[in-house]
């Protein structure tokens, strides 16, 4: 299947011969015999790498299970304590690896966790952010095995977190010791994973205003996204932004006998849904005036070299059991999840949902909404575009209130940069096929910010799949992805340090 799904890694799995290591072979044949040692200075890098993985991978994975054992769930108060638990595991881990000043910094929120290894002030740095937390768990009752009781079935990982993010996260500590252990560490590295990404990074951006010359780095590494597939892999150059609402409309001022006052007063629910189904037109336009002003139309060529990344949407169909997709007219579905901004429901309720029926006329409504943005959209402008429009159609038998969350601004991230080339070289290697510069739907608020407080650009190498499904029950990763990620950033590294110098 080429729907971003794992199609089987294929050759993939099997060491990839690399050009370099011939000239090694032929010496060993020669030396063999004579010094076995003088070989060590011919093995290739990829060789050191793969041979510490292969000795070390069990471990590694029993690691990361004890990891994702910890519900960190962010968004939940009562797990308070198991952030502060995992924010600990990752700074002993990272102490483990060989980081130095490794320390838990509190915030308002959950804590900030930073380790780093300088080896020369005159060399790159790179800085490796990611998160410890993880969405709630719910609905419980869809898992095929409990979310913080780990299983590898089928080569996968299954617990909540173990691709977004704990997995990937822990691909770069392991990393990190791979390169501390066989002294390979090339350039200076420093380790910026917080516990706040579920929820909008809200003290992140005051932590990075405030600590600039500890964040000094050269550019900033992150796994925490997809690529197409196992054997088409990608390297992301975008992410859009968001603006987060909820809703709250009032009808009668308390909840009625659905009989004796319905059809004379408001429905709160129904006058939701109507203001909701007014937010778009029946070619799935976004009717808020002005929303799409600031929009960047990619030209027809750029949308033709869009159009190059495999994407098979009956597998899609399938995979989702949809009869068919449903978007925005004139635009493809890679587009309309990537390059289109969009506006969806994420919850809504009101009134009675519990067993049997009960004859109510609710008093509330409520929903949340996301808009995902693309450049160059504004969360704060497109918040109170939308906040003005709501209220404006809302008829006035009923009152609206708009609640903004968090927003984030998105981001398009240079192909053309040192930091691209290596982690395209890297990936080269390390799966045998050049990645593809894709797009991506998902939001990683903080990216803009890095961009604005640190000036520096990032380099979005994940290894998950879009079908490892993320925030939803069943959360996976592949035990082949953690272990190409582990591969893969020891060679960005090097190649990086290599360009910088
Ligand atoms: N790792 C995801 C974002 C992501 C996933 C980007 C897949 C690209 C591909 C991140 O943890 C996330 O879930 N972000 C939230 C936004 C945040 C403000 C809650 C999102 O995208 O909904
Ligand atoms: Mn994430
Ligand atoms: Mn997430």
């Amino acid at each position: 299947m080429r729907y971003r799904k794992f199609s089987g890694c294929g050759p993939i799995c099997q060491p990839i011969k690399n050009q370099h290591s011939i000239p090694g072979q032929i010496l060993l044949a020669l030396f063999n015999q004579i010094n076995l040692s003088l070989f060590s200075k011919f093995t290739t890098f990829m060789e050191t790498i793969k041979t510490y993985i292969d000795s070390n991978q069990d471990r590694f994975l029993k690691e990361l299970i004890d990891l994702l054992k910890i519900p960190s769930v962010s968004a939940d108060s009562k797990y308070k304590q198991d952030v502060i638990r995992a924010a600990e595991f990752v700074k002993q881990s990272l102490i483990k690896a060989g980081a130095d000043k490794v320390e838990i910094n509190p915030t308002k929120g959950h804590p900030i966790v930073y380790g780093e290894k300088m080896i020369d002030p005159k060399k790159p740095t790179v800085l490796v952010y990611g998160h410890y937390d993880v969405q709630p768990a719910d609905p419980l009752n869809l898992w095929s095995s409990p979310p913080f009781e780990p299983v590898i079935k089928d080569g996968k990982i299954f617990a909540r977190g173990s691709c977004d993010d704990k997995g990937q996260v822990y691909m770069h500590i392991k990393a990190f010791e791979l390169m501390m252990k066989t002294n390979s560490l090339p350039c200076n590295v420093k380790f910026m994973i917080e516990g706040e990404e579920e929820v909008g990074s809200s003290n992140l951006g005051e932590y990075v205003k405030n600590n600039k010359e500890q964040l000094k780095a050269d550019i900033i590494l992150i796994s925490d996204t997809s690529m197409i597939a196992n054997d088409i892999p990608s390297i992301n150059v975008g992410l859009r932004g968001l603006s987060y609402v909820e809703i709250e409309v009032t009808g009668p001022n308390r909840d009625l006998h659905s009989g004796v006052y319905g059809g004379a007063v408001p429905n709160p629910i129904q006058v939701l849904c109507e203001m909701i189904a007014a937010v778009k037109d029946k070619d799935n336009h976004i009717t808020i005036p002005g929303f799409y002003d600031d929009v960047v139309e990619l030209s027809k060529a750029e949308r033709a070299e869009m159009a190059k990344a495999p994407f098979d949407e009956e597998a899609y169909k399938k995979d989702l059991v949809i009869g068919d997709v449903l978007g925005e007219k004139g635009y493809t579905s890679p587009e309309r999840t990537s390059i289109r901004p969009t506006f969806e429901l994420n919850g809504i309720w009101g009134g009675y949902t519990g067993e049997g029926a009960k004859t109510v006329l609710p008093s509330k409504a409520y929903a949340k909404i996301s808009m995902r943005l693309v450049p160059n959209q504004q969360s704060d402008k497109i918040t109170e575009l939308f906040s003005k429009y709501f209220t404006s159609i809302a008829p006035k038998s009923v009152k609206v209130k708009v609640t903004p969350h968090h927003g984030g601004e998105p981001v398009v991230t240079p192909t053309d940069s040192f930091a691209y080339e290596a982690a395209s070289r890297a990936m080269t290697e390390s799966f045998g096929k050049k990645p593809i510069p894709t797009r991506s739907g998902g939001s990683i608020p903080i990216v803009a910010l890095f961009e604005k407080e640190l000036g520096l650009k990032s380099v979005l190498m994940g290894f998950g799949l879009d079908s490892d499904d993320i925030h939803s029950p069943n959360e996976h990763f592949g035990v082949f992805n953690f272990l190409k990620g582990i591969e893969t950033i020891p060679l960005f590294f090097k190649y990086f340090s290599e360009y910088k110098k």
